[in-house]
């Protein structure tokens, strides 16, 4: 996820290209860049680093140009650099692009264009496109930027400049938002309508497959086929602080339901066209993993949580030992380093203590590291052997959502890749999985849109909660733990999660008339005994709320109430079931009137052991 940013009218451009990008460093913050036009020729400033690096840079220069494109970054191939910052540019330096999206097909199509004297300078996907641009550039723009787009695959949303043609930005998106903020003889472009509130209220919003121009006599936008379309205004009234939490009050709020996105784009680019699953590791080779004898999941908190998947998903797929464990106790437990195994480290940050030096001990170990990181050129993304990247963009919130589920993607798409190469799986069965798998982002969106009013009401009639219970049985143990934790952390109310068959070994004794127990009840081969669990937690007298998966009638039989997720195959209802109980978390939290973004005590990232 990163931001963009055009502006033309008759102000100087630079200093609101800055001003509109800092109100779109949610998207990204690594580094940023903006071009200009200037005397008929272009002026590209970029910089690794926030955004007021490059502003102490640029904003002395008093750029007199009126016209200009600018980007903030939040890395996903190739790691933050001065050369990896946007805008990119042609061979001739006469066509500036920035971008934010993932181009699938990029290593294809550089390729190709280096094959037809192209010289590149980043790792970047982006800059594939401005080259392509410039392939099909015969003095107009438009028609360039037309032609460039429909070989790419993937997401984008665009904004391109020439030096050619001086008073024109051209646009496109796909999968990628983009708007157009329409002033009085001034025009703008950015990811997302905050952007550009601070100078318009008319928005018009791009649809994929859609191109605009923009010029100084108005703004276009036409379809691939070059037929002119016809935008409503959407006039906007929100505040700014609304705005840039894109009309959620909190990020939270905005960040589950940026989830069917984030699942889409960690899995985009990851199947080839037999529906097989690729990972890209560069130092780790497919005789490792084919020789793997086993495997150590580390991390914390939320990130651990999805570690617990992997070990239940792998050992029962791939058929290794799995070892799931919490760094902080992993690190001091002198644990012991078997030979042909891989430590594999979750961490949405990159940077978190514990996480770090379990990984650095594990090299020391002579046992290679795979990393599953959401912040590309974090220090786990640098010091781990792989990284195979969750693509959640930016989480701003402190309780961990879009990163959890994106996790959980990494980790489905390694399970069957380890499958495939040990061929614990038939191939079939695999496919079949994949596809279950591409549907998933879907579901989710439909989870939201289903559930979400129901989570309200109930979250009304349960936020005075002392304590409540998450239990479960297998994957939708791992899902209790994960439960349990955002509504504690968030809403401060006592929850604790449980084994579903431990409650007789202990915690039952807790349980007392009226105490809300949150059944999960997800996975099929173990429904009867969680049935068993439900009735012996509605013998004292607790209040069962079941979650499982539609059709599981017998639920409706043993619990007080149940929220039914759409038909997934039992691997998958745990992507799909934690959307729910954050929505239980962030609501609860919402009717105690805690600081939901940033709850007492916490910290997003935790640099210190
Ligand atoms: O950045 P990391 O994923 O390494 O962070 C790990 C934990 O600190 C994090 O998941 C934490 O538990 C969240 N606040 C939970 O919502």
């Amino acid at each position: 996820m990163c931001g963009i940013v055009g502006y033309l009218g008759k102000k100087k451009a630079v200093p609101i290209l800055i001003d509109n990008l800092k109100r779109l460093e949610y998207r990204g913050y690594d580094s940023a860049g903006v071009a200009v036009i200037k005397d008929s020729t272009l002026v590209v400033e970029k910089s690794v680093g926030k955004l007021s690096k490059l502003e102490t840079i640029v904003i002395p220069k008093d750029y007199p140009s009126t016209i200009g494109i600018g980007h903030t970054r939040w890395a996903t191939h190739g790691k933050p650099s001065d050369i990896n910052a946007h805008p990119h540019m042609d061979c001739k330096g006469e066509i500036a692009l920035v971008h934010n999206g993932i181009i699938e097909n990029y290593l294809e199509l550089k390729e190709e264009l280096i094959g037809r004297g192209h010289r590149f300078l980043s790792e970047t996907d982006t800059e594939v496109i401005v080259h392509l641009v410039e392939e099909f550039y015969q003095g107009d723009l438009l028609e360039a930027v037309r032609s460039a787009v429909k070989r790419l695959e993937g997401s984008y949303a665009i904004a391109v400049v020439s030096s050619r043609e001086p008073e024109r930005i051209v646009v496109a998106r796909k999968d990628s938002p983009l708007i157009l903020g329409i002033g009085e003889g001034e025009y703008f472009v950015a990811s997302d309508i905050p952007a550009v509130l601070n100078y318009t209220r008319n928005i018009w919003i791009l649809e994929n497959g859609e191109l605009g121009e923009i010029s100084p006599s108005g703004c276009k936008v036409y379809d691939l086929e070059g037929n002119e379309k016809k935008k409503e205004t959407m006039v906007v009234s929100w505040d700014i602080s609304m705005a840039e939490k894109g009309g959620y009050p909190h990020f939270m709020i905005k960040e589950i339901h940026e989830q069917p996105n984030a699942l889409r784009e960690t899995f985009r680019g990851r199947v080839g066209v037999d529906g097989l699953v690729r990972l890209d590791f560069k130092n780790i080779t497919v005789e490792e993993l084919k020789n793997l004898k086993k495997l150590y999941f580390v991390a914390c908190g939320t990130a651990y949580h999805a570690g617990l998947v992997g070990k239940y998903l792998i050992e029962r797929f791939v058929r290794i030992p799995v070892e799931a464990d919490i760094a902080s106790e992993f690190r001091y437990r002198d644990p012991i380093f078997e030979k042909n195994s891989l430590m594999i480290v979750i961490s949405q940050s990159g940077e978190t203590a514990d996480t770090l030096a379990a990984l650095r001990m594990a090299k020391e170990n002579g046992v290679k590291v795979v990393a599953i990181c959401n912040v590309v050129g974090s220090s786990i993304a640098r010091e781990s052997d792989d990284v195979l990247y969750t693509y959640a963009g930016p989480e701003i919130a402190v309780a961990s959502t879009k990163a959890y589920t994106s996790q959980l993607m990494v980790i489905y798409l390694l399970m069957l890749l380890l499958a495939q190469i040990k061929g614990t799986l038939p191939i079939d069965k695999i496919k079949e999985f994949v596809e279950d798998l591409r549907k998933i982002p879907d579901i989710a969106t439909k989870v939201l849109e289903d559930l979400e009013p129901a989570i309200i009401d109930f979250s009304k009639r349960y936020y005075k909660a002392h304590d409540v219970f998450f239990i479960g049985r297998g994957l939708d143990y791992a899902l209790s733990l994960e439960g349990a934790l955002k509504l504690k952390e968030i809403s401060y109310i006592h929850a604790e999660a449980y084994a579903a068959g431990e409650l007789k070994h202990g915690p039952l004794s807790l349980l007392e008339e009226g105490v809300p127990v949150i059944c999960l009840a997800t996975q099929g081969y173990l429904l009867d005994k969680m049935i068993s669990n439900i009735k012996e937690v509605k013998a004292r007298e607790a209040i069962a709320i079941g979650f499982g998966i539609e059709g599981t009638e017998d639920l409706k039989d043993v619990c007080d109430e149940v929220f039914y997720v759409p038909k997934v195959n039992d691997i998958y209802a745990s992507v799909i079931t934690v959307i729910p109980l954050q929505l239980i978390a962030y609501y609860m939290a919402k009717e105690r009137g805690c600081d939901i973004d940033q709850p007492r005590n916490l910290a997003k990232s935790v640099t210190v052991e």
